[in-house]
């Protein structure tokens, strides 16, 4: 008997979520949506020939239920649905900083809930999806999220003490790369380079180095060592990264987002 899934708050991100489940071959009449605004509940229906409900209703009727609304939106929600809820049902939850406890402690008692850390490429299904367990999760809950957030990329288990750190590597982990081609965007601009010109020329090195690393199996340093002729050009664009220090800020950048994530999952917002 096939599962119904909702999706409560239906953004960015439970959209992209629920036409990857569409593309991988979930029957829209098994998907169910909320959202706050009726006029974005009819676009999805219209688009996706999902059913549009209340929450209440959506508590009542699916089997799984992703959450997908802001974090400072989490606790009204989760009023909403508690009355209705009953243990059987899986919690899956993507909302950024909110730890497992805080839900199953809003819900009633014994109520699997498995927290997802997505990034944003699962917008075009290049994400990547950090999941861990709650206290009364199982492996085949798990396998549920996985078969979720696995149509719209890469997808990984760890232990929820890891999340915060995986929320600094993946989850703020597009930001990084944007910023270099930013900085290397305006690096070709002083060099004389039309801007148009300099950003296609960085895109297209991004996206090359990219699929490079994750097609070749080669280590980084060997696909860098490979373009690192004696007495050449990268070697001393790399003495002045490393003049400058380029690693230990990267290292203490990412010490910091995790540091941060830690203070949000606190409430210390
Ligand atoms: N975007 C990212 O990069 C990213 C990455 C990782 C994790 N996340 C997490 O994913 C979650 C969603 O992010 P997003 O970027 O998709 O946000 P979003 O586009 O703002 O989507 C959230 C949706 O929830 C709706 N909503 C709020 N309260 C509701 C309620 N009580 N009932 C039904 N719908 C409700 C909002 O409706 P209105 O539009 O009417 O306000 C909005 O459409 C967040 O918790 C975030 O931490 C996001």
């Amino acid at each position: 008997m096939p599962q119904t899934v909702a999706v409560l708050g239906t953004g960015k991100i439970g959209e992209a979520l629920l036409s990857g489940m569409i593309r991988a071959g979930w029957r829209p009449a098994d998907l169910l949506v909320t959202t706050r605004r009726t006029e974005r509940a009819e676009k999805l229906r219209t688009r996706y020939g999902v059913k549009a409900v209340t929450n209440a209703e959506a508590a009542k009727s699916a089997d799984i239920l992703i959450l997908a609304v802001k974090p400072q939106d989490m606790s009204t929600l989760l009023s909403e649905l508690a009355p209705h809820l009953t243990a059987d049902r899986l919690v899956i939850s993507a909302a950024a900083g909110i730890t497992t406890g805080f839900i199953e402690g809003s819900l009633a008692a014994g109520t699997p809930v498995v927290r997802v850390m997505p990034n944003t490429p699962v917008l075009v299904d290049e994400g990547m999806s950090v999941i861990s367990a709650g206290s009364h999760a199982t492996g085949e809950h798990l396998d549920h999220a996985e078969s979720i957030f696995g149509g719209v990329g890469k997808t990984l288990r760890v232990p929820e003490s890891q999340q915060d750190a995986a929320t600094a590597l993946s989850g703020s982990g597009p930001a990084y790369f944007y910023f270099l081609v930013e900085a290397m965007t305006d690096a070709g601009i002083l060099l004389g380079l039309p801007r148009a010109q300099a950003h296609d020329l960085i895109v297209q090195a991004a996206i090359g180095a990219a699929v490079m690393l994750r097609d070749s199996g080669e280590h980084p340093v060997k696909l860098r060592e490979a373009v690192t002729s004696p007495a050449g050009t990268t070697i001393s664009a790399i003495r002045e990264l490393e003049n400058h220090g380029v690693r230990a800020a990267l290292i203490a950048a990412l010490e910091a987002a995790r540091d941060r994530s830690r203070e949000l999952a606190t409430g210390n917002g």
